[in-house]
């Protein structure tokens, strides 16, 4: 990707409607699982973002065929192999995708040849111990570099796992039930915080049984049988929450503002953002509410109002790990402002977002305190605008583009280009909703 550098001009209004591309979440997942399957899938909507390009990369070092049918619906025809992936000539380039490496090396353990996973910068600093350990406890042989890439792994007979998560992750939980679908036995996952439940959902569209059972606010045990084939789908991805929440943020800046959203992806575990902006402020509305392979679409109408404070921790955190960025970016803006506690894996994203955020805000003049798990932004302040960096993170670039919008004066965001990560068009589409 060349450097480039986003100049984003103070905004007096947000009002429109945007169709978001696919989910990045379920692309991912969706295409690992098409590719494993019997049959053909036929992908639909599928994220635009380099990150979900990387996944299919990897495929075709795999050996999978997939091909793009139609421009216009972003759909791809990926051609499944029955579990038989072909060995690898070169090393899989992960390029920043966390998801990638880690989901896909759930697959990779299971499969009898050697593999090397790869990726850029950031993703060389990422933790990958989090699915060494417990893939290795499964039988798989995987070297590292000290916990991090290159990954190399030596897949083959798994033994199915009882797996307490120490970290709340879906990107090991999905891994590990890929890795669980080749075991002998029966898997079982449990996690302290609940996360995303994309894996579970989109195992059971391909034709798998997972069990799922929530113990009780906190708990959630997941359970899969080893030797279950997989099934080719049609399938169109939901509009995706995660690149939605800076647009909402936008709306949300701005009284009186009007967004539409339609075909967005509601998903319980991953809408808390709705809930989150509602207790700002910010007024939603829901209709056309469907279910789409077992994921919750629905259209959003969204309006500004007063901005109030929030103070978010526990179980929200973790499933607003995502949003955080472009929350955090807005906070300076609410009456109460907005503190962020027991998100510390934001640390060990694509960049430490905990440290980017605090960096960015100063720079725009506002005061905020850094702690290791989080930040706590006072409302009721003004921001100037600034020279910004990105981090390479795209999430960061389009969260202080959002900020930039109520600030006094133009903004200049360096290492924009990385906003293609998960969204490529999300700069054009932003101007689309602007009003000056
Ligand atoms: C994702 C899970 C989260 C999230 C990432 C996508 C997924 O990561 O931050 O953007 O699709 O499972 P972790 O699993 O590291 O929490």
């Amino acid at each position: 990707m060349k450097n480039a550098s986003q100049l984003i001009l103070p905004a007096k209004d947000v009002r429109g409607s945007v169709n978001l591309p696919g989910d990045k979440s379920i692309s991912h997942r969706y295409a690992m699982l098409a590719a494993i399957a019997q049959g053909p899938s036929r992908l639909s909507n599928y994220s635009t973002g380099a990150d979900c390009a990387s996944t299919l990369g990897c495929l075709s070092s795999l050996g999978v065929k997939w091909e793009r049918k139609d421009v216009l619906s972003n759909a791809i025809e990926v051609q499944g192999t029955d579990l038989t992936l072909t060995a690898p000539t070169e090393p899989l380039d992960c390029g920043n995708s966390g998801s990638t490496i880690r989901m896909l090396s759930g697959i990779l353990a299971g499969q009898k040849f050697v593999s090397e996973m790869s990726g850029d910068e950031s993703l060389a600093r990422r933790p990958m111990e989090r699915v060494i350990k417990p893939l290795t406890a499964m039988g798989a042989n995987i070297e590292s570099h000290d916990g991090r890439l290159p990954l190399h792994i030596k897949g083959g007979n798994l033994k199915a796992i009882d797996y307490e998560m120490p970290v709340a992750s879906a990107q090991v939980k999905t891994c590990l039930l890929f890795a669980g679908l080749q075991a002998e036995g029966e898997t079982h996952i449990v996690e302290t915080l609940r996360t995303r439940d994309h894996g579970e959902v989109a195992l059971r569209a391909f034709g798998a049984d997972v069990d799922s059972q929530l113990l009780d606010r906190k708990w959630n045990e997941v359970r899969i049988r080893g030797g279950q084939r997989l099934r080719g789908i049609e399938a169109t991805v939901p509009g995706d929450i995660s690149s939605a929440a800076f647009f909402l943020c936008a709306a949300a800046l701005f009284p009186g503002s009007q967004l539409t959203l339609p075909n967005l992806l509601m998903n319980p575990t991953r809408a808390s953002l709705l809930d989150v902006l509602m207790q700002v402020g910010l007024e939603i509305s829901v209709t056309r509410l469907q279910d789409i392979h077992g994921e919750l679409v629905g259209s959003i109408q969204a309006q500004g109002r007063r901005l109030k404070g929030i103070r978010i921790s526990g179980q929200t955190s973790a499933a607003l790990i995502d949003e955080i960025p472009v929350l955090a970016a807005i906070a300076p803006y609410t009456e109460g402002g907005i503190e962020v506690h027991d998100a510390k894996e934001l640390r060990v994203k694509e960049s430490d977002r905990i440290a980017s955020i605090a960096i960015n805000l100063r720079a725009m003049g506002a005061q905020v305190e850094e702690r290791e798990d989080g930040l706590s932004i006072p409302g009721g302040q003004e921001l100037h605008g600034a020279e910004l960096q990105s981090f390479g993170d795209h999430r960061i670039a389009m969260a202080f583009s959002v900020a930039a919008l109520r600030a006094k004066g133009e903004t200049l965001i360096h290492g924009s280009e990385c906003a293609a990560i998960s969204y490529p068009e999300f700069f054009s589409r932003l101007e689309t909703l602007v009003k000056r």
